[in-house]
């Protein structure tokens, strides 16, 4: 399995500091923002690593991770991508790298504290389709959130205004070669993005979308609000099982 992570966007909720760096670079606790989501590919087995960003900034990437030796990769592969067309958009950009194997998703600005290694093993065993990973959060509106019946998951909605359920859909997603194919048919949503939401839902209805419950805890980074509470979290109790 390959390992995609996304770095591209403004990161216009973290403005003026994104006005001199990209958003992923800025700390979290005694790290760049960037490092977590690295470790969150290393941790699971995943050391061929593609990074797509965006912006103004994208060489700043290059000075800090170079060919990705302090992490122990042979070699760390980049992308950048054009505009700020969303999630899926910058996703799109991964299909040559890809190459057709399956691959794991991580968005730049989410960080976790444990790991991901057993919901990437059943994604291998599962061998096609998609997996998510939900976690229960108290402001379930910021997020992508998913309605479980009876142990599947029925519906995803892209922040609901009125609560469907309190499980956010997090920055880490499992997907086949199809990915590819499902994006090339998406329209842009409300907000001008191609929604990583409607990827989901698409492989949901083809009955293919399996998640997982994320242990440990959970968080985005990406407004002065969640940075914060990621270097809280971070300094109280590790990430990645660091
Ligand atoms: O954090 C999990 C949430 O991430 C999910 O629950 C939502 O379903 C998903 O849409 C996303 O929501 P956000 O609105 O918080 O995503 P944001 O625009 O902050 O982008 C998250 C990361 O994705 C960002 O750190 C970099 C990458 N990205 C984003 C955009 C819009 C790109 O690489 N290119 C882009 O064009």
């Amino acid at each position: 399995m390959k390992g995609v992570i996304l770095a591209g966007g403004l990161g216009s909720r973290l403005q003026p500091c994104t006005l001199v760096t990209n958003k992923h670079l800025l700390p979290v606790y005694d790290k760049p923002m960037i490092y977590y989501p690295i470790q969150t590919l290393i941790n699971a087995g995943i050391s061929d690593i593609l990074l797509v960003t965006g912006g103004n900034y994208a060489g700043h990437f290059l000075r800090l991770l170079g060919n990705g030796k302090e992490f122990g990769l042979e070699h760390i592969n980049y992308t950048y991508q054009e505009g700020e067309g969303g999630i899926a958009d910058a996703l799109s950009l991964a299909e040559y790298f890809a190459a057709g194997e399956p691959i794991c998703v991580v968005l730049g600005d989410n960080i976790i504290q444990g790991n991901i290694r057993d919901a990437a093993r059943a994604f291998r065993h599962q061998g096609r389709g998609a997996k998510i990973l939900l976690k229960e959060v108290q402001d379930a509106h910021r997020f992508g959130v998913a309605v479980v019946e009876d142990g599947e998951v029925t519906g995803i909605v892209e922040k609901p205004k009125e609560p469907v359920s309190n499980l956010a859909v997090t920055g880490i997603y499992f997907y086949d070669s199809e990915v590819f194919n499902f994006i090339k048919t998406l329209e842009p949503s409300a907000r001008g993005e191609l929604e990583i939401t409607d990827v989901n839902n698409m492989y949901l209805k083809r009955g293919e979308l399996t998640y997982d419950m994320l242990e440990g805890w959970w968080t985005d980074a990406g407004t002065f609000e969640s940075l914060n509470r990621a270097a809280n979290l971070v300094a109280e109790s590790g990430a990645n099982n660091l």
